[in-house]
């Protein structure tokens, strides 16, 4: 059996300032401490992350949240085998924080850094909670990205489909946004959907019955706002069934391109598929329920991370550190250490540049 190998997590992509220290053994990954600092307070007020403010506050609890972890797992630096940070893709001020941080650890102990792509993270976040062989179907859905991936292997991902536009979770904070329900708005868009009427208003389904399995969530956004335009001034109710309508607009797209991902993969599957769903949007119940019907049917297994580990945590990270340094993925020091910070990183490297979803001078980090 390999040996155990015991790993500092780092996250600092976007607004949570998280550190975490998994044990790998054997084909068990246990999470020793699990620390997460959220920010959504400091940026309330501007409804959305504010990329300066982000960054000062990783400074600011960067060093605390480590230590927490550290304690929690009962053991000091000393213990470490690796270093494992994120290295992007994300907001470049603050994954400079949480990597300059990994680094300064990781030269001081002697040991490797591990930069950590924050997608292949979020990849890997349902192989904490236990047993999850490769190959899988994953479908990533968070604030900055939805895409899906063929997870072949650590390392080995093919991304089949990917928005053109707008990010699942973001399409769940603009609707919130206009609704006036606050900051992160996944959550409370769910909240209201529950007690919503989601036939009240039509809103459109992009790209549903169309091929491949991308994803277009731009159109649907417009289509809440005219509708809430078209109302007025907003009561409680109207603004439940917005919720409503609009979440079941979205997933119904979910399950089209989710049946069409499918179909892609199946080539590699062979008889016994295994659907995973991860990234923040995957906290939503609504749309683990709607994805868990459609693997029964089709005779998939079923995997989503707890929701701790759907949203941004470094456990994932640590993970994903700790099974490459496992693996032996590390680099020479000079590159270990000389790398950058990087505003974009691409988990399918070859698809972002045979079928690009984002032209050069577009915004997001999405693809
Ligand atoms: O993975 P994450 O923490 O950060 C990114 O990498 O983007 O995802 C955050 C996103 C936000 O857009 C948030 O609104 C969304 O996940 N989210 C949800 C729910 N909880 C979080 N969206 C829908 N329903 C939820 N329950
Ligand atoms: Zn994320």
């Amino acid at each position: 059996m390999a040996r155990a190998v015991t790993v500092l997590g780092i996250e600092t992509s976007c607004d949570e300032t998280a550190a975490a220290v998994v044990r790998l053994e054997g084909s068990g990954a246990a999470v020793l401490g699990d620390v997460i600092l959220g920010q959504a307070e400091r940026h309330a007020p501007y409804q959305g992350v504010v990329p300066e403010i982000a960054a000062r506050a990783h400074v600011e609890g960067l060093d605390g949240a480590i230590a927490a972890a550290l304690a929690q797992a009962g053991i000091g630096l000393e213990d470490l085998d690796a270093v494992a940070a994120t290295a992007g893709p994300g907001l470049i001020g603050g994954v400079m924080v949480g990597h300059v941080t990994g680094k300064a650890i990781a030269l001081a102990r002697g040991i490797p850094l591990i930069a950590v792509n924050h997608l292949e993270g979020h990849a890997l976040s349902p192989r904490l909670a236990g047993p999850l062989a490769f190959p899988y179907l994953l479908l990533l859905a968070s604030g900055g990205h939805c895409q899906f991936v063929a997870v072949l292997g650590l390392g080995n991902y093919r991304r089949l489909g990917s928005t053109i536009d707008d990010a699942l979770g973001e399409a769940f904070d603009k609707t919130a946004k206009l609704l006036g329900l606050g900051f992160p708005g996944g959550p409370a868009v769910e909240r209201l959907a529950a007690r919503g009427d989601a036939r009240r208003f039509d809103l459109p389904r992009p790209l549903a019955g169309r091929e491949g399995c991308d994803f277009s969530f731009a159109g649907l956004k417009t289509a809440v706002l005219r509708a809430a335009e078209g109302l007025g001034a907003l009561g409680d109710q109207d603004r439940a069934d917005l919720c409503a309508s609009f979440q079941a607009a979205a997933l119904e797209v979910v399950m089209d391109r989710t049946r069409n991902a499918m179909a892609m993969f199946a080539p590699y599957w062979g008889a016994q598929g295994r659907l995973v769903v991860a990234g923040g949007v995957a906290a939503n119940q609504a749309l683990r329920g709607a994805l868990e019907g459609l693997a029964a049917e089709a005779g998939y297994a079923f995997h989503a991370p707890p929701l701790r580990w759907c949203t941004d945590n470094a456990a994932m990270v640590a993970l994903a550190g700790a099974e490459r340094f496992r693996s032996g993925f590390t680099d020479s020091p000079e590159r270990m250490f000389g790398a950058p910070a990087r505003a974009r990183w691409p988990l399918d490297q070859e698809a972002a540049i045979l079928r690009p979803t984002h032209m050069a001078g577009r915004k997001g980090v999405k693809a």
